[in-house]
């Protein structure tokens, strides 16, 4: 048996783990892997790929990035604008199709997150058997708990709390610190939490910015004179707009980013306070994952592994109930996985003082 793997969509600490994970299982069961390089790219004839074994992936777990290569961008893109479906055309797919049977490739595995395990929906539905393997930071797959690469990001904003937490402190500043996410908050969430942050501004609760400047103005009278903010890259400004700093179109996902200098600015108008804006953008990406995300990851490898083993093609890996398990892709995308303003989690945020600008 010989089987192929590729990642797709943006990188995230973590997927060298699932490349482990799935050449080790593999290998236990006499298998070969075929790595396709630069996400589906790859798969265009003759085929961009490099033989996977334990020898070429010894060590790689703890690296961030992946040895693959990815791209959100190319032939196979099935997710555009703010998140509309598109159909891959036939003749790309046949081209996929042609160079898995030329390498004899009896299952393929597709490490991505909507928008890529849209693509593989995709071709799993024109005949070529996919396992989808979930992989997000953003955390926003509402098919699996969690996913890797989350626990990884959310590491990277609390290390950026406990550095901006002195400066603004010395200076008695307010400082915004947006951070990724796309149309989910839960990066903003578990990291404003986790770093100490007065306020956060998430896509999920609409807030207003008199709210925010009036939860900044009650510190400074009980003496607390610098303020911490995170705001997640898509929460909207007051009239519902999404800020981006670049629309794609048809070729992919508009590229979101500048919310945090609109509230920053906002905040020094509206409470005279000097504030400052800062953007973490793809340091939450990149590094080292954590000891729980190499976990998932190979974990997730292992399974996907276990699915072809069964026949179990058109199935996404899932995280439920401390359990690794799977569910239908097609059960698992296009629908988001966002915060609940009733949520336990937000109850004891707001049960702490934190506030969302919503009241
Ligand atoms: O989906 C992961 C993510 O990191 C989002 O949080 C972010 O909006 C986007 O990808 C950034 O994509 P790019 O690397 O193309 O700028």
């Amino acid at each position: 048996m010989r089987i192929g793997i590729l990642n797709s969509g943006g990188d995230c600490p973590g997927l060298n783990a699932v490349i482990h994970g799935v050449v080790g299982a593999a290998h236990t069961l006499g298998w070969e892997v075929v790595g396709f390089r630069d996400g589906f790219e790859g798969l265009l004839p003759p085929g961009d790929y490099m033989m996977l074994d334990p020898d070429k992936t010894i060590g790689i777990m703890k690296l961030g990035g992946t040895i693959l290569g990815t791209t959100n961008k190319g032939h196979f893109v099935a997710k555009v604008g703010e998140g509309n479906v598109s159909q891959v055309p036939v003749e790309i797919v046949e081209k996929a199709k042609s160079t898995l049977r030329h390498l004899e490739i009896g299952a393929l595995i597709v490490v991505g997150g909507d928008g890529s395990l849209t693509t593989g929906l995709q071709l799993y539905q024109m005949g070529i058997p996919v396992i989808g393997v979930p992989k997000t930071i953003d955390n926003d797959i509402q098919a699996t708990a969690t996913s890797f690469g989350f626990d990884s990001a959310v590491a990277t904003v609390v290390d950026a709390l406990d550095r901006l937490h002195t400066t603004a402190e010395s200076h008695k500043r307010v400082i915004v610190l947006e951070v990724m996410g796309r149309h989910a908050g839960w990066i903003a969430l578990y990291g404003g939490m986790a770093g100490g942050a007065d306020i956060i501004l998430l896509p999920e609760i609409p807030f207003s910015l008199e709210h925010v400047a009036k939860a900044v103005r009650k510190r400074d009278a009980a003496g607390r004179h610098s303020t911490l903010v995170v705001v997640a890259e898509g929460a909207r400004i007051e009239t519902g707009e999404l800020l981006t700093k670049e629309r794609v179109g048809g070729k992919g996902e508009d590229r979101l980013g500048g919310i945090g200098d609109h509230v920053s600015k906002q905040i020094e108008k509206l409470t005279g306070k000097e504030t400052r804006a800062c953007t973490l953008g793809h340091l939450q990406r990149g590094g080292a994952p954590t000891a729980l995300d190499r976990i998932l990851g190979i974990r997730f490898g292992a399974k996907a592994v276990d699915l072809i083993e069964q026949g179990s093609f058109g199935r996404m890996v899932s995280y439920q109930q401390y359990q690794v398990g799977d569910v239908s892709i097609e059960e698992a995308v296009h629908q988001l996985r966002l915060v609940s303003n009733d949520s336990e989690i937000v109850k004891a945020a707001r049960a702490i003082g934190i506030t969302f600008g919503d009241q």
